[in-house]
């Protein structure tokens, strides 16, 4: 079905010509009860999505599209396991991470409760090993040190987690997590470790991610460069991934691979295996509490209304501001340094599931998809891109993610936090008008001539929509429905622009070609003449600058 030719998407079309008329300042004069009206509490998370250019008709609407995208049976095929991701013919079952142990659920003749809680007990009995100092390097001596090689979502989701869960963070072990194959990050690390209580964790699903596996060959050669015995290698080294063949015949021992199953995708796998440094470095419980604040959530999405569905509403908020009132990226902006992190997990949520522009059946989107999703840490934004969000060209949609409560007292730091936070959404909204800036000029003693000179460089658009994400303090379990939240918000817009959510064929040719590149890299006779000349003329620089010609 193509989306837009639908009369609810063309209505939602003669709606936006409506609402454009609209000011946000005035629908709240006019609605003393807005903020009320446009809030919802679920899962320990609170949202404020009134600050959004909506009326109840523009939700009504949106509803409707929800209706006619047949999201509430999408969300039946996605929980009962069905083969969603069309074109790899797998199911899509990240919330069945989560699910409690004993909840029967079976896809296909498999018992994957089953799996995924032996698994979890397999992480827990490591973890405990390793916090209780009970895991011995090669030297007899307990590992110290977790450093954890991964790319993606092998990397990202877990990072995200483990920052933002500072304050749960084991004191007695050292957790260090390494993606990119700059082996400036490895190597930094590296030089200042000792090998003997120092254990690698390798996750890759594939264990074909040239990254990870270079990062995998460095730390392996380290180790053997470092004095510890080719047949004691395997006391350093767990793999957590699908591909175990290749797992162990990079050296890693049967006992010490975790799973990884194809019917998680990458970017949703950080309540598997994946998750193992954050077992270790968070402890068994913590863990489980974040996969229990993820599985409420999966609840709620489940079972509540679209009115007051949150993942709903935020994915129908999105499609709003994204497809109809021409948002050009949309930004998440945690107003809290130990969820700095949290943006860059969504981006690859976000755009690796749904930056496509095929429909599941191949045929072409004809709106926008997946916003461009960008963020970073409130209040460092306020220093940085927030004049652009004020004054630019370009409109932005935000999520701002507030914290109620520090975890590290100094109260009256934290409201000043909270004070920046609601200040930006606030003047996102009223903006700032000419007149009144004149006004204020004036009644401060500057000239007429001069007021009206400097007021356009200070006027502010505003009429800008944001949302507000509310915790009262980080915890595992809201840190577990934060991020689930997102997960079904993206899912929910992937149905109604009839994506497939779920693959990634966009990131393969790269890598492909990356391999080509490399293999002509190796000397200059390798070189491909049919190359552009760019790519060829850069090469030469390599050579060049390497005294390779
Ligand atoms: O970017 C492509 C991708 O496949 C991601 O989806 C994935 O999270 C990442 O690379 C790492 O893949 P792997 O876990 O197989 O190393």
């Amino acid at each position: 079905m193509d989306i837009t030719a639908t009369r609810i998407w063309k209505d939602l079309q003669q709606h936006k010509t409506v609402i454009s008329s609209k000011v946000l300042t005035q629908l709240f004069d006019g609605d003393p009860g807005r903020f009320d009206s446009f809030s919802l509490e679920a899962c320990g998370l609170f949202l404020d999505y009134s600050r959004n250019l909506i009326t109840d008709e523009t939700l009504d609407f949106l509803f409707e599209l929800a209706q006619k995208a047949r999201l509430a049976e999408a969300r039946r095929d996605l929980f009962s396991g069905k083969r969603v991701n069309n074109t790899e013919s797998r199911p899509a079952m990240h919330f069945a991470l989560r699910n409690p142990a004993g909840e029967s659920f079976s896809v296909e003749g498999t018992d994957i409760n089953s799996l995924v809680h032996k698994t979890l007990d397999a992480m827990a009995q490591c973890a405990d090993k390793i916090r209780n100092e009970q895991w011995l390097g090669y030297s007899g001596k307990p590992v110290k040190q977790v450093v954890t090689l991964g790319i993606g979502g092998s990397y990202l989701g877990p990072k995200a987690v483990w920052e933002a869960l500072q304050a749960y963070q084991s004191t007695a072990l050292k957790m260090r997590f390494v993606a990119n194959v700059d082996p400036s990050h490895l190597g930094k690390i590296l030089s200042a470790s000792a090998a003997k209580e120092t254990l690698f964790i390798i996750v890759s699903k594939s264990f074909k991610t040239h990254e990870t596996l270079g990062n995998a060959h460095i730390a392996r050669q380290w180790l053997l460069d470092s004095g510890v015995p080719l047949q004691s290698i395997a006391s350093h080294l767990i793999a957590v991934t699908a591909n175990t063949d290749a797992a162990r015949e990079f050296g890693v021992e049967e006992s010490n691979i975790f799973p990884m199953w194809d019917w998680v995708g990458g970017r949703y796998s950080l309540w598997s295996a994946a998750g193992l440094p954050l077992v270790i470095g968070l402890g068994k419980d913590n863990f489980r509490s974040l996969l229990a604040g993820a599985h409420a959530m999966d609840q709620h999405f489940a079972s509540a209304d679209a009115p007051v569905n949150m993942p709903i509403l935020l994915a129908l908020l999105g499609i709003w501001c994204n497809n109809f009132l021409g948002a050009d990226s949309h930004a998440v902006l945690p107003y809290s340094h130990a969820m700095r992190v949290i943006p860059a997990h969504l981006q690859q949520l976000d755009m690796e599931s749904n930056g496509k522009s095929v429909t599941r059946d191949g045929s072409p989107v004809n709106t926008a998809t997946s916003p461009i999703v960008w963020g970073g840490e409130g209040t460092n934004g306020q220093h940085a891109y927030h004049q652009l969000l004020h004054q630019g060209k370009r409109h932005v949609s935000v999520d701002f993610i507030l914290l109620l409560k520090s975890d590290k007292g100094y109260e009256e730091q934290h409201t000043q936090l909270i004070a920046d936070c609601l200040s930006q959404g606030k003047v996102l909204m009223t903006g700032h008008a000419e007149a009144d800036i004149i006004r204020e000029l004036t009644n401060a003693g500057m000239s007429d001539k001069e007021a009206k000179e400097l007021a356009p460089h200070k006027v502010i658009r505003g009429n800008n929509p944001s949302n507000t994400i509310v915790m009262e303090r980080i915890t595992p379990e809201t840190v577990g429905a934060l991020i689930a939240l997102y997960e079904h918000k993206i899912f929910c817009q992937g149905i109604i622009w009839q994506i497939n959510s779920f693959d990634q064929w966009g990131v393969e040719l790269g890598k492909v070609i990356s391999e080509e590149i490399y293999q002509q890299m190796q000397h200059p006779d390798q070189i491909n003449p049919q190359n552009d000349s760019s790519t060829n003329g850069l090469i030469a620089k390599y050579f060049k600058y390497n005294k390779l010609t």
